[in-house]
Protein backbone atom coordinates (compact mmCIF):
# COMPACT_ATOMS: atom_id res chain seq x y z
CA UNK A 1 0.00 0.00 0.00
CA UNK A 2 1.77 3.14 -1.24
CA UNK A 3 0.51 6.06 1.16
CA UNK A 4 1.55 10.09 0.62
CA UNK A 5 1.14 12.82 2.76
CA UNK A 6 0.01 16.17 1.59
CA UNK A 7 0.92 18.77 3.86
CA UNK A 8 -0.10 22.53 3.81
CA UNK A 9 -2.22 25.22 5.57
CA UNK A 10 -5.08 24.92 2.96
CA UNK A 11 -6.46 28.10 4.60
CA UNK A 12 -8.52 27.83 1.94
CA UNK A 13 -8.38 24.92 -0.06
CA UNK A 14 -8.08 26.17 -3.55
CA UNK A 15 -8.76 24.62 -6.86
CA UNK A 16 -5.32 24.15 -7.10
CA UNK A 17 -4.62 22.34 -4.32
CA UNK A 18 -7.45 20.28 -5.41
CA UNK A 19 -5.85 19.39 -8.77
CA UNK A 20 -2.35 18.11 -6.83
CA UNK A 21 -5.11 16.16 -5.13
CA UNK A 22 -6.45 13.92 -7.75
CA UNK A 23 -3.32 13.84 -9.51
CA UNK A 24 -1.98 12.61 -6.54
CA UNK A 25 -4.98 10.23 -6.00
CA UNK A 26 -4.44 8.13 -9.65
CA UNK A 27 -0.84 7.69 -8.63
CA UNK A 28 -0.90 6.39 -4.83
CA UNK A 29 -3.05 4.05 -3.10
CA UNK A 30 -3.65 6.37 -0.07
CA UNK A 31 -3.53 10.28 -0.10
CA UNK A 32 -3.53 12.03 3.40
CA UNK A 33 -4.20 15.48 2.95
CA UNK A 34 -2.35 17.05 6.04
CA UNK A 35 -3.79 20.35 7.74
CA UNK A 36 -1.38 21.91 9.85
CA UNK A 37 -3.01 22.75 13.20
CA UNK A 38 -0.47 25.63 13.85
CA UNK A 39 0.68 27.72 11.14
CA UNK A 40 2.21 31.08 11.47
CA UNK A 41 0.32 32.56 8.71
CA UNK A 42 -2.90 33.79 11.28
CA UNK A 43 -5.27 31.34 9.33
CA UNK A 44 -8.95 33.32 8.28
CA UNK A 45 -10.10 29.69 8.71
CA UNK A 46 -9.73 26.88 12.26
CA UNK A 47 -8.61 24.17 11.68
CA UNK A 48 -11.41 22.24 11.88
CA UNK A 49 -13.26 24.32 8.91
CA UNK A 50 -9.91 24.07 6.57
CA UNK A 51 -10.66 20.29 7.06
CA UNK A 52 -14.26 20.41 6.97
CA UNK A 53 -13.84 22.34 3.38
CA UNK A 54 -11.04 19.60 2.07
CA UNK A 55 -13.58 16.98 3.15
CA UNK A 56 -16.51 18.41 1.76
CA UNK A 57 -14.22 18.97 -1.82
CA UNK A 58 -12.81 15.16 -1.89
CA UNK A 59 -15.96 13.25 -1.06
CA UNK A 60 -15.78 11.97 -4.53
CA UNK A 61 -12.21 10.51 -4.07
CA UNK A 62 -12.41 7.13 -2.72
CA UNK A 63 -8.66 6.93 -1.30
CA UNK A 64 -8.26 10.52 -0.18
CA UNK A 65 -8.06 11.35 3.66
CA UNK A 66 -7.94 14.46 5.29
CA UNK A 67 -7.02 14.68 8.59
CA UNK A 68 -5.06 17.62 10.92
CA UNK A 69 -1.66 17.36 12.09
CA UNK A 70 0.71 19.15 14.46
CA UNK A 71 4.36 19.32 15.29
CA UNK A 72 6.79 17.95 13.19
CA UNK A 73 5.80 16.81 9.34
CA UNK A 74 8.40 13.82 9.52
CA UNK A 75 7.17 12.38 12.59
CA UNK A 76 3.55 12.56 11.04
CA UNK A 77 4.55 11.12 7.76
CA UNK A 78 6.49 8.32 9.94
CA UNK A 79 3.83 7.73 12.17
CA UNK A 80 0.89 7.50 9.15
CA UNK A 81 3.37 4.79 7.67
CA UNK A 82 3.55 7.15 4.26
CA UNK A 83 6.60 7.01 2.37
CA UNK A 84 6.63 10.22 0.82
CA UNK A 85 5.41 13.91 1.20
CA UNK A 86 3.46 15.58 -2.02
CA UNK A 87 3.65 20.08 -2.55
CA UNK A 88 2.87 21.72 -5.21
CA UNK A 89 5.04 23.65 -7.34
CA UNK A 90 3.33 26.61 -9.08
CA UNK A 91 6.17 28.28 -10.61
CA UNK A 92 10.06 29.00 -10.33
CA UNK A 93 9.35 31.49 -7.58
CA UNK A 94 8.17 28.42 -5.88
CA UNK A 95 11.33 26.51 -5.92
CA UNK A 96 13.49 27.81 -3.15
CA UNK A 97 11.54 27.77 -0.55
CA UNK A 98 10.03 24.13 -1.34
CA UNK A 99 13.38 23.22 -2.07
CA UNK A 100 15.28 24.04 1.72
CA UNK A 101 11.95 22.68 3.22
CA UNK A 102 12.27 19.27 0.90
CA UNK A 103 16.49 19.31 2.27
CA UNK A 104 15.51 20.03 5.43
CA UNK A 105 12.89 17.27 5.96
CA UNK A 106 15.34 14.75 3.97
CA UNK A 107 17.87 16.19 6.74
CA UNK A 108 15.41 15.06 9.60
CA UNK A 109 14.77 12.19 8.43
CA UNK A 110 15.94 10.50 4.93
CA UNK A 111 13.77 7.86 4.69
CA UNK A 112 10.83 10.74 3.65
CA UNK A 113 11.10 11.71 0.47
CA UNK A 114 9.48 15.05 -1.13
CA UNK A 115 7.71 14.52 -4.52
CA UNK A 116 6.50 18.16 -6.48
CA UNK A 117 3.65 17.71 -8.22
CA UNK A 118 2.76 20.92 -10.71
CA UNK A 119 -1.02 22.08 -11.15
CA UNK A 120 -3.22 21.98 -14.48
CA UNK A 121 -1.18 25.29 -15.56
CA UNK A 122 -4.77 27.16 -15.45
CA UNK A 123 -3.74 27.63 -11.82
CA UNK A 124 -0.26 28.59 -11.62
CA UNK A 125 -1.18 32.21 -10.27
CA UNK A 126 -3.52 30.58 -7.76
CA UNK A 127 -2.95 31.53 -4.01
CA UNK A 128 -5.05 30.84 -0.94
CA UNK A 129 -3.84 34.23 0.38
CA UNK A 130 -5.07 36.21 -3.01
CA UNK A 131 -8.26 34.06 -3.21
CA UNK A 132 -8.92 35.61 0.33
CA UNK A 133 -7.93 39.13 -0.24
CA UNK A 134 -10.53 39.15 -3.67
CA UNK A 135 -13.20 37.44 -1.28
CA UNK A 136 -12.51 40.24 1.40
CA UNK A 137 -13.24 42.75 -1.35
CA UNK A 138 -16.02 41.23 -2.65
CA UNK A 139 -14.76 39.95 -5.93
CA UNK A 140 -16.29 36.65 -7.40
CA UNK A 141 -13.46 33.76 -6.59
CA UNK A 142 -15.82 30.75 -8.04
CA UNK A 143 -13.35 30.37 -10.74
CA UNK A 144 -10.84 29.43 -7.99
CA UNK A 145 -12.23 27.35 -5.48
CA UNK A 146 -14.47 24.58 -4.76
CA UNK A 147 -18.04 25.23 -4.39
CA UNK A 148 -18.37 24.64 -0.54
CA UNK A 149 -15.34 26.41 -0.23
CA UNK A 150 -16.84 29.85 -1.83
CA UNK A 151 -19.74 29.50 0.59
CA UNK A 152 -17.30 29.50 3.49
CA UNK A 153 -15.74 32.40 2.38
CA UNK A 154 -18.83 34.22 1.94
CA UNK A 155 -20.19 33.35 5.26
CA UNK A 156 -16.91 35.04 7.04
CA UNK A 157 -16.67 38.05 9.25
CA UNK A 158 -14.96 40.61 7.16
CA UNK A 159 -15.86 39.59 3.59
CA UNK A 160 -18.10 41.98 1.87
CA UNK A 161 -21.19 40.88 0.78
CA UNK A 162 -22.04 41.55 -2.88
CA UNK A 163 -24.50 39.93 -5.38
CA UNK A 164 -22.69 38.13 -7.47
CA UNK A 165 -23.76 37.29 -11.66
CA UNK A 166 -26.21 33.94 -11.33
CA UNK A 167 -24.18 31.39 -13.22
CA UNK A 168 -24.94 29.40 -16.82
O1 LIG B 1 0.55 25.47 2.84
P1 LIG B 1 1.83 25.85 3.50
O2 LIG B 1 1.59 26.95 4.53
O3 LIG B 1 2.91 26.21 2.52
O4 LIG B 1 2.33 24.55 4.32
C1 LIG B 1 3.53 24.57 5.07
C2 LIG B 1 3.65 23.32 5.95
C3 LIG B 1 2.47 23.21 6.88
C4 LIG B 1 3.70 22.09 5.07
C5 LIG B 1 4.99 23.44 6.75
O5 LIG B 1 5.00 24.63 7.46
C6 LIG B 1 5.22 22.26 7.70
O6 LIG B 1 5.61 21.21 7.28
N1 LIG B 1 4.94 22.48 9.00
C7 LIG B 1 5.08 21.45 10.03
C8 LIG B 1 6.24 21.77 10.96
C9 LIG B 1 7.55 21.28 10.38
O7 LIG B 1 7.77 20.10 10.17
N2 LIG B 1 8.45 22.24 10.08
C10 LIG B 1 9.73 21.99 9.48
C11 LIG B 1 9.62 21.99 7.96
S1 LIG B 1 11.20 21.81 7.20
Amino acid sequence: MRTVVYPGSFDPLTNGHLDVIERAARLFDRVIVAVAQNTEKHPLFTPEERCALVVGATRRLRNVETRAFDGLLVDYVRGCGAQAVIRGLRAVSDFEFEFQMALMNRKLDERVETIFMMPKDTYTFLSSRLVKEIARLGGDVRDFVPGNVGKALAGKNGVRQTALPKRK
